[in-house]
């Protein structure tokens, strides 16, 4: 299979540890790894050849990243400007062998059991092979407005809802019919640009010149580039087709998309302590620092995410962690 590590998404809702240079995939956090290099990692298994698209800007930090990693150097396909996912799949799918299965993976997901997870992509590989469009599924947890659902029989998708509003979310949920979508994706890449050819043809024809830019100059132009509908493929394919095919797994994934993600899956699976941090009358298990700036103390406080770097510190109540996003929208426009 061929790796397609989709790397171009930006960091607002872990400022001020992630932001546009330095976003969450690529924080070193994880036993001095990064999110890029475990999913990397983790993906090698099934995976000799890896391409990645990535945002010019972060570039030549993701190829050291990846080089660090002793897996095989990928393909890198540097935007300009990012049209969001279906354009950065379409440009993949372009420029892979059309019969190749590609292994579509978000670069910034932590998967914390690795044999569930082999056990899930093999099975998605086998739907793949037969030439469905195929995604993981994991049983929702709670009402989030973020995710894709899939309303699923076995492997057949019913239904596939993009980002739905509070009360669709919860009526999902309830029915026990639903997973959520973990926007880890496999199939043939012909069987992707036939999809987005009949559901998002302007998409496919704008890519396949940017792709063919690429092919020829190994470069993609700002002007291309920008020609290309920006869409996700949650909503450009995934909803419309009816070749979609679901595995659904148990394998335990987080898209570490908070404060409250990121702190539960460091002391999940990394048992993370902050040597720095010194806690009085506070249950250092209720609580986490992150960083290493200086000395943080914490006294009769529970509860509290504690975000030191060099440029700002933040102070938050566990449970506020999306307000984190209102946080950036302010850094933005005054800072
Ligand atoms: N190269 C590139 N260019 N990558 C991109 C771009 C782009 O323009 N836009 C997003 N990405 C990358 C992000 O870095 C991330 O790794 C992945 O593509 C998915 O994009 P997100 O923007 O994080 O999508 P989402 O979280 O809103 O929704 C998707 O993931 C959910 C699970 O986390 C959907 O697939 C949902 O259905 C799914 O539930
Ligand atoms: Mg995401």
């Amino acid at each position: 299979m061929h790796h397609i590590l989709l790397c171009g998404g930006a960091g607002t809702r872990l400022w001020p540890l992630s932001n546009r240079r330095t976003p969450k995939q690529l924080l070193p956090l994880f036993d001095g790894l990064s999110l890029l290099q475990i999913t990397r990692l983790r993906n090698a298994f099934a995976c000799a050849e890896v391409t990645a698209i990535v945002n010019e800007e972060q570039a030549a930090d993701i190829i050291t990243q990846l080089a660090a990693t002793g897996a095989t150097a990928p393909a890198i396909l540097a935007e300009p400007v990012g049209r969001n996912t279906a354009a950065a799949i379409a440009l993949a799918a372009f420029v892979a062998d059309p019969e190749e299965i590609l292994l579509i993976t978000p670069a910034d997901h932590l998967i914390g059991t690795p044999e569930r997870y082999e056990e899930t992509i093999r099975a998605a590989y086998t739907l793949a092979m037969q030439n469905n469009l195929v995604t993981i599924g994991l049983q929702p947890a709670y009402p989030e407005t973020g995710y894709g659902y899939i309303q699923y029989k076995g492997n057949d998708v019913v239904r596939f809802v993009e980002k739905p509003d509070a009360a669709n979310a919860e009526k999902m949920l309830q029915s026990g019919d639903y997973l959520w979508n973990s926007g880890i994706f496999c199939a043939r890449a012909a069987v992707m640009l036939e999809e987005l050819e009949r559901y998002a043809p302007d998409i496919y024809a704008t890519a396949a010149v940017a792709a063919k830019e690429w092919l020829d100059t190994g470069k993609l132009s700002f002007g291309l580039m920008q020609a290309i509908p920006s869409n996700s493929i949650d909503y450009a394919v995934m909803e419309k087709s009816d070749r979609v095919k679901v595995v659904p797994s148990n394998m335990d994934w987080s898209d570490v998309g908070s404060y409250e993600a990121l702190t539960q899956a460091l002391a999940q699976h990394y048992s993370y302590r902050n040597e720095q941090a010194v806690y009085i009358n506070s249950n250092p298990d209720t609580s986490m620092v992150i960083g290493k700036e200086k000395l943080v103390a914490l006294v009769g406080v529970e509860n509290m995410v504690v975000v030191d770097t060099p440029g700002a510190i933040l102070v938050m109540q566990k449970g506020k962690g999306q307000d984190v996003k209102q946080l950036h929208q302010w850094v933005k426009e005054n800072r």
